[in-house]
């Protein structure tokens, strides 16, 4: 009888997921960030989960004082800037274990939550996870892919008032994150019916091909 031997590549990967909703598990963004890992854990047995909540545990904002520790020398900060090079590595330490990266994504006022962007702010780490060369920036963070499941009350995918996309497409890309594919669920806020549509379309791609982060695009 052939035995069914376990390959490293599909039992031992890790996933980051990384919620920013205001409204932690019970934000939209959070639940299709869910139904996709839950997806991926079955496919995954052995993979190793891990969650940030951004609204559980806020990053600060970055300040002058915190992006200064960023710039000391090792051998020259001070106590409190080991601190914040300790809280900032360890979650670029989270990214870097990481295989694959999922993004809850909800669109407040425009633009991507504030937790978020501070986020952001903590894990852009010059030698950490990208570097500049005589070419331009170099990402450090390469050979992961990221999905990202963005909410938004209104419609905005595939138009120029899509602020968002662009910008968390760059983000990822800058440091090092290259496969990145982002699926929608919009007119949450425009009636039931759209709503229910919409989450409807969200779940059959995530059931079906985001699953396999199939190379069709699934912008909406
Ligand atoms: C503070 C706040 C600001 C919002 N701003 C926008 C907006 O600018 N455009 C939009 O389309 N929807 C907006 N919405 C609606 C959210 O995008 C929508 O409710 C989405 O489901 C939020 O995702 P979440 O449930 O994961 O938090 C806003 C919601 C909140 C709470």
């Amino acid at each position: 009888m052939a035995s069914r031997k376990p390959t490293k590549e599909t039992d031992m990967k890790t996933l980051l997921q990384i919620n920013s909703s205001l409204f932690g598990n019970g934000g939209q963004s959070s639940q299709l960030a869910d139904r996709f890992v839950a997806q991926w854990k079955a496919r995954n047995p052995r993979g190793i989960v891990i969650v940030r909540d951004l609204a559980r545990d806020p990053v600060p904002h970055l300040t002058a004082e915190r992006f200064g520790a960023f710039l000391a020398k090792p051998e020259e900060r001070t106590v409190e800037q080991q601190a914040v090079i300790r809280y900032s590595d360890a979650l670029i330490d989270e990214l870097k274990r990481a295989d694959v990266i999922v993004l809850g994504l909800p669109m407040y006022n425009f633009g991507v939550p504030s937790a978020l962007k501070a986020y952001f702010d903590h894990v852009a780490r010059a030698g950490e996870t990208f570097r500049y060369t005589a070419n331009g920036p170099v990402g450090l963070l390469t050979g992961k892919e990221a999905h990202v499941f963005a909410t938004r009350g209104g419609a905005y995918a595939g138009t120029a008032r899509d602020s968002q996309t662009p910008f968390v497409r760059e983000f990822l890309n800058f440091v090092g994150i290259e496969r990145v594919q982002f699926v929608y669920a919009e007119k949450l806020a425009m009636g039931d019916e759209h709503k229910q549509q919409a989450l409807a379309a969200a779940h059959a791609r995530i059931d079906g091909h985001a699953a396999d982060f199939a190379a069709e695009p699934l912008a909406a």
